[in-house]
């Protein structure tokens, strides 16, 4: 039995829905993240309906106040799912979208919300609590020169970017807890699950979020084990990209990644 209270972020649809059932089925008391209170509230409801605890929390994580806010109102937990993401959008994928901060939106929602959300809670993890990013396969690396991708937009190539940055923080946040007894990996849960991003982006589903949730609790219930700063491609431990790796690299996205987030943290 899982009993800790787990935030999943993005658990209104799709993979993080699926996940937030899960867990609660599991013992779990579940914080239902989403931004739709109706959608929210209804995931709530079915979990209470099967005898499960949750309880929605409504927030924008295109804006960095409301991820700020998040954390406060959630204040303690033993497992953080940082599931919500934006994907790709329609092809030819061209429409650029900004944050209420002003950043390029998949890395402020897919990138810079899981950051300061997982550092705003770091000082509520107790031992044994588990921080499970929620990655992708697609990876590139981050253009420090272009941030915002002002030049030649591609949301393909945007999210690609937030999610090689999402891993490589995953690793450093990694080396940051050793000795703590806190774990923090990164998961591509399945190749084109079947949900709203991947339909939107008009490329045929090739899997099921029942796929991607089983890669999911494999490392979120410890069941993979309780190692750190590792990364999964389904249910199996793999390489991130190479760059993710590259300390240099890693030191800079720190860095910039400080900047943006710095009125924040
Ligand atoms: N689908 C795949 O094949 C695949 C493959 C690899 C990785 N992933 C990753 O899996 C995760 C879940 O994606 P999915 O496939 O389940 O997609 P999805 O069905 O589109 O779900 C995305 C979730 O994120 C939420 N979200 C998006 N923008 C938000 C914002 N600004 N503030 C708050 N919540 C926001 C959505 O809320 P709304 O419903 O309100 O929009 C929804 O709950 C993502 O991190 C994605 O990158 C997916």
């Amino acid at each position: 039995m899982l009993e800790q209270k787990a935030l999943v972020t993005g658990a209104t649809a799709g993979l993080g829905r699926a996940v937030a059932l899960a867990l609660a089925e599991q013992g779990a008391h579940v914080v239902v993240h989403g931004r739709d209170a109706k959608r929210a509230n209804a995931v709530v409801e079915r979990i209470a309906e099967a005898g499960g605890k949750a309880e929605a929390c409504l927030v924008d994580l295109g804006s960095l106040a409301q991820v700020r806010d998040l954390a406060e109102q959630v204040g303690e937990v033993g497992l953080l799912v940082n599931n919500a993401g934006v994907g790709a959008g329609r092809p030819p994928y061209r429409k650029r979208e900004l944050s209420a901060d002003g950043h390029e939106l998949r890395l402020a929602v897919n990138y810079l919300a899981p950051v300061l959300l997982t550092r705003r809670l770091l000082s509520g993890l107790g031992s044994g609590a588990r921080i499970v990013n929620v990655g992708s396969v697609g990876q590139a690396p981050v253009d420090f020169a272009d941030l915002r991708l002002d030049r030649g937009y591609r949301g393909s190539e945007a999210y690609f970017r937030s999610k090689f940055a999402l891993a490589a923080f995953t690793f450093d946040l990694a080396a940051e807890l050793d000795g703590r007894d806190v774990t923090v990996n990164c998961v591509h849960p399945a190749s084109l699950m079947n949900t709203h991003m991947v339909r939107e982006s008009l490329i045929p589903p090739m899997s099921t979020v029942g796929t991607g949730a089983k890669a999911m609790l494999n490392v979120a219930t410890g069941a993979a084990g309780e190692r750190s700063g590792r990364y999964f491609d389904g249910l199996n431990p793999a390489p991130a990209h190479e760059g993710t790796y590259d300390l240099a690299t890693r030191a800079r996205l720190r860095e910039a990644t400080a900047e943006m987030l710095a009125s924040f943290l």
